[in-house]
């Protein structure tokens, strides 16, 4: 039978979001429905609301989560009712040309859910990355269900369906950070604070935390920044530059998603270093650069898709460090909120007061 459950929808591009009816319906062949346990407040879920990724409203929003499989449908056989899992938006589908080619990281033909599921007026709602999960159910690709060690606790575990997973995976897989490099983050929220822990596991020798924001760059610190930038007081380019012996960093991660934060990246680097865009940027956005630069400084500028993730190789692995205390993403959980406060939180994620909001469900 579909379910009828609370969920949060976007109705319209920069209007305030609230809890509607959401129907959930049966899981079909490949799918599951999963109660959501927890599910963390992206800057992705606001970039919807305000129609910065696509006009398809209504939305149903919250994709950084962790639940219990309830149900699932035919066919399903890699996950069964009762599992803890993460929710992940790129469940790789093993056929397309970069999955056959070996890397299925880069997966161009990801799975979703073929249902959807509606308002209880039969509209049919797309759910951010294909997930939806702020909301007491969800139905998903069985592919989206990442199974993880139960012994995190649900609030931690979400957080690495999205952002601190995009975070970590932009420093180690795409920027692929390792001993002794010098590492520079642009932007020190979730994502960037994350791109810090993942530079710290990596074993960089200097990690430069830059924001404009002085209660960021303070939680930067306790990530393992070495060092920080107030981006508003100078030039961040120079500053970077003074910090690296006068020649730049080998890696730099713009965790903004902005044309001026990504120039920054591009020249902060070495020569033959790597910039890194793990922020999303909007519709609207522009480069203007010359193309020499590109030339004469060498080296690769890179986009991070989920940080170059494999859920069911990274999800596991970066668990089990959390479990034996060697990756504390427990301090990116600022507060736990109910799911009426969603709307409020991205207030509160505007003003720079949290790392993460995490709904949490009874
Ligand atoms: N690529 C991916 O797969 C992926 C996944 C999740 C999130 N994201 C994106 O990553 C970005 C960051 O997400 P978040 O959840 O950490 O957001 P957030 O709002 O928590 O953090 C953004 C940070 O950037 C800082 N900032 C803003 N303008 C700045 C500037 N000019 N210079 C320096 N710092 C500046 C803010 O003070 C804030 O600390 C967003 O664009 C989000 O959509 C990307
Ligand atoms: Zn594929
Ligand atoms: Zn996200």
């Amino acid at each position: 039978m579909p379910q009828q459950v609370r969920g949060i929808v976007a109705m319209g591009k920069g209007e305030p979001v609230g809890v509607r009816s959401v129907t959930v319906p049966d899981p079909g062949p490949g799918e599951a429905v999963v109660a959501v346990r927890a599910c963390g407040v992206c800057h992705t879920d606001l970039h919807y609301r305000e129609g910065g990724i696509t006009d398809d409203f209504p939305f149903l929003l919250g994709h950084e989560a962790a639940g219990v499989v309830e149900e699932v449908g035919e066919g399903v056989s890699t996950i069964a009712p009762g599992d803890f899992v993460i929710l992940n938006w790129r469940a790789v589908c093993g056929q397309c040309r970069a999955c056959r080619r070996g890397r299925p990281w880069y997966c161009f033909d990801t799975f979703n859910a073929a249902q959807p599921m509606t308002l209880s007026d039969g509209q049919p709602l797309s759910p951010a990355l294909g997930i939806g999960a702020f909301a007491e159910k969800t139905l998903v690709h069985s592919g989206q269900c990442t199974l993880v060690d139960s012994r995190i606790r649900p609030e931690v575990a979400g957080l690495l369906g999205c952002g601190i997973m995009a975070g970590l995976g932009a420093a180690i897989n795409t920027g692929g950070v390792t001993r002794g490099d010098t590492v520079a983050v642009i932007g020190c929220g979730g994502v960037g604070s994350a791109a810090i822990a993942g530079a710290v596991l990596a074993g960089a020798s200097k990690i430069i935390a830059v924001d404009i924001d002085q209660h960021k760059l303070t939680w930067a610190e306790e990530f393992g920044a070495t060092d920080h930038v107030n981006a508003s007081d100078g030039d961040v380019v120079e500053r970077i530059r003074d910090l690296t012996g006068g020649v730049g960093a080998d890696v730099v991660i713009d965790a903004v998603g902005h044309p001026d934060t990504w120039k920054q990246a591009f020249y902060a680097r070495d020569l033959a270093g790597t910039a890194v865009l793990v922020g999303v940027p909007t519709p609207d956005m522009r480069l203007d650069m010359p193309l020499q630069d590109f030339f004469s400084r060498g080296g690769s500028v890179k986009s991070s898709w989920y940080g170059d993730c494999l859920p069911s190789r990274d999800f596991p692995m970066l668990v089990d460090l959390h479990l034996r205390g060697r990756l504390p993403l427990d301090k990116f959980v600022t507060e736990c909120i109910a799911l009426e406060q969603v709307e409020e939180s991205f207030e509160r994620m505007r003003r720079g007061d949290v790392l993460r909001s995490v709904v949490l469900f009874g």
